[in-house]
């Protein structure tokens, strides 16, 4: 089998956001598109010869093609193997499972996260390292720059590989070893948790409902809540994965997963609800008639995570994305824990992770996990959760009413403005910026701001920086309030804005955190003048 060498030229925005590279599906179905960015991923990595790579996806449109076009440069740059996940699936948090377990030199994830699927919606892709995390910035940046000047890609012609069957195969000479995509991932949350206390409490009558929103996670959570942890039959809903996801977003939050929220809030809601997103990386808990926000949830899971087998020993410190509100801070103080600020985005957990420095970590984009893998794990944050309420009896409204008495609450929001226009959006966050200097000491609806800055990240592990991370601004009380511009979006900009403000006032603690925020909702839209500058009364997504 003979490699084809295909003459091509550079493509214009090949450059991965805060988690690879995303766009519309049809762009990445357009001629040279796929391999110019793949062919780019080999020569950032050094090339992929004699290497083992790990494979799989979301299950997405377009999932099972790109899975073949990949099989296929890789056998021809002389990839010694590839594990691909039955169907070319394989969640996040799994993928990034493989590659540590197996040892591989990294993996090919599929991937538009919670962005919806289908051949008018999101496609993405995204290599990660040999330690199962997201590529970082020196290998994302080569990426760009072999973009930007690749000629030629490389390509063996061939037969589709059949990948609904287990078991090895060739391309050439290369090996394919076609897996399961559940075993390796069910048994390492099998190690992590007290399954015999979650089974014996599910057996009592707890009852759940897992929405896997037509993507990933639906086999993942058939196979650990329902066979091994013996959730009956109609717990896990929508776990047949589709290419488009069933036309929704699939994306754990309230707006996203109504239904499962309707049902929470309802007279017959079970006793514990949870979802994930597209490739089963994020998270959604709601308790009967209580949401947890993700901010929370991290650091009610800091506070708790002792309670599974797997953190019996203590945390060696947490961390947290800036934007993600300071409650976690709250529990590292009280608890002795050192506590980290990173940039937007998993990559930047990785290091910490690696050197030992913490354990559990997580962002208020629903994301949190700990040391086990390097990705965010949308089943591991359930089953931690149902672990705690096994071992403490507690109910998810128990649990919270607890947390905040002892830590007090942040209350928090964040507000998203999809699709602005991209340089409106810019000049805004410009001139906000230009003015930080300016803001300490200056009152505004009676809250006093006590410090503004562009944040700026020095990674303690090498040095790296990483600046121009978000606008924030300081109160006095406690409060805060961030702006980002949103790295994932496909088109035009998103705003968001991240809202925080702080009460250890008990009789405050059951407050909706939208009217808990109302001051700071005004102050935010003041401060920068969104809806002058842009013509919105209002944000598209609040979470
Ligand atoms: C968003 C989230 C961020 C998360 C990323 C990938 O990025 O805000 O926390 O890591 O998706 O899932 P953003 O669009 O804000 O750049
Ligand atoms: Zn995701």
């Amino acid at each position: 089998m003979k490699p084809m060498t295909i003459p091509t030229k550079p493509i214009d925005g090949q450059k991965p956001g805060t988690s690879g590279l995303r766009k519309k599906t049809k762009v990445f179905m357009g001629e040279h598109y796929l391999e110019n960015f793949i062919e780019s991923i080999w020569t950032a990595i050094g090339g992929v010869e004699g290497k083992t790579l790990v494979l799989g996806g979301d299950g997405r449109y377009f999932n099972d093609r790109a899975a073949q076009v990949i099989l296929r440069m890789a056998a021809a740059s002389g990839a010694k193997k590839v594990i691909v996940g039955q169907n070319a699936l394989l969640s996040t948090p799994a993928a990034s499972n493989l590659i540590r377990q197996k040892k591989t030199d990294g993996g090919i994830i599929m991937s538009a996260s919670h962005n919806p699927g289908g051949p008018d919606e999101d496609f993405g892709v995204k290599f990660n390292m040999p330690n199962g995390g997201p590529a970082p910035e020196d290998v994302t940046d080569r990426m760009v720059k072999a973009t930007q000047s690749i000629k030629e890609y490389k390509i063996v012609e061939s037969q589709d590989i059949d990948l609904s069957k287990r078991g090895a195969t060739k391309l050439g000479n290369m090996e394919i070893d076609v897996v399961d995509p559940v075993k390796d991932y069910a048994d390492l949350m099998e190690r992590l948790f007290d399954f015999k206390a979650i089974k014996a409490m599910i057996a009592d009558g707890f009852t759940l409902r897992f929405d896997a929103m037509h993507a990933v996670t639906g086999p993942y959570a058939k196979a650990i809540l329902g066979t091994r942890l013996g959730a009956p039959e109609g717990s896990v809903v929508n776990a047949e994965p589709k290419p488009d996801f069933g036309g929704g977003h699939p994306d754990p939050n309230p707006i996203w997963a109504k239904d499962l929220m309707d049902l929470m809030m309802g007279d017959d809601a079970p006793d514990f609800g949870a979802a994930s997103d597209g490739d089963g990386d994020r998270n959604m808990i709601v308790g009967k008639g209580c949401y947890v926000g993700p901010s929370d949830s991290l650091a009610v899971l800091a506070a708790n995570a002792h309670h599974a087998p797997g953190y019996a020993d203590g945390l060696k410190g947490v961390a947290r994305s800036m934007p993600t509100s300071r409650a976690l801070d709250r529990v590292a103080r009280a608890r002795g824990l050192d506590c980290y600020e990173t940039p937007t985005g998993w990559k930047f957990f990785g290091n910490l992770l690696d050197d030992g420095r913490i354990t559990l970590c997580g962002e208020e984009s629903a994301g949190t996990g700990s040391d086990h893998v390097r990705e965010k794990d949308g089943l591991w944050a359930v089953l931690l959760w149902l672990n705690i309420l096994a071992k403490t009896g507690k109910s998810v409204q128990e649990v919270m009413n607890d947390h905040w008495a002892e830590f007090g609450r942040n209350f928090y929001s964040r507000h998203d403005y999809e699709a602005v226009d991209a340089d409106t959006a810019r000049k805004m966050m410009d001139d906000l910026g230009a003015r930080l200097d300016k803001l300490p000491g200056e009152a505004i609806h009676g809250r006093t701001i006590a410090s503004a800055d562009d944040f700026a990240y020095d990674d303690p592990v090498d040095g790296s920086r990483a600046s121009g991370q978000g606008l924030r601004i300081m109160f006095e009380d406690g409060g805060r309030i961030v702006y980002r511009l949103s790295g994932t979006g496909t088109v035009g900009a998103t705003l968001r804005v991240y809202l925080e403000a702080f009460s250890d006032e008990p009789a405050t603690f059951g407050e909706d955190p939208q009217d808990a925020l109302a001051d700071m909702i005004a102050i935010a839209d003041e401060l920068a003048g969104i809806e002058e500058r842009t013509g919105r009364d209002a944000p598209d997504v609040r979470t």
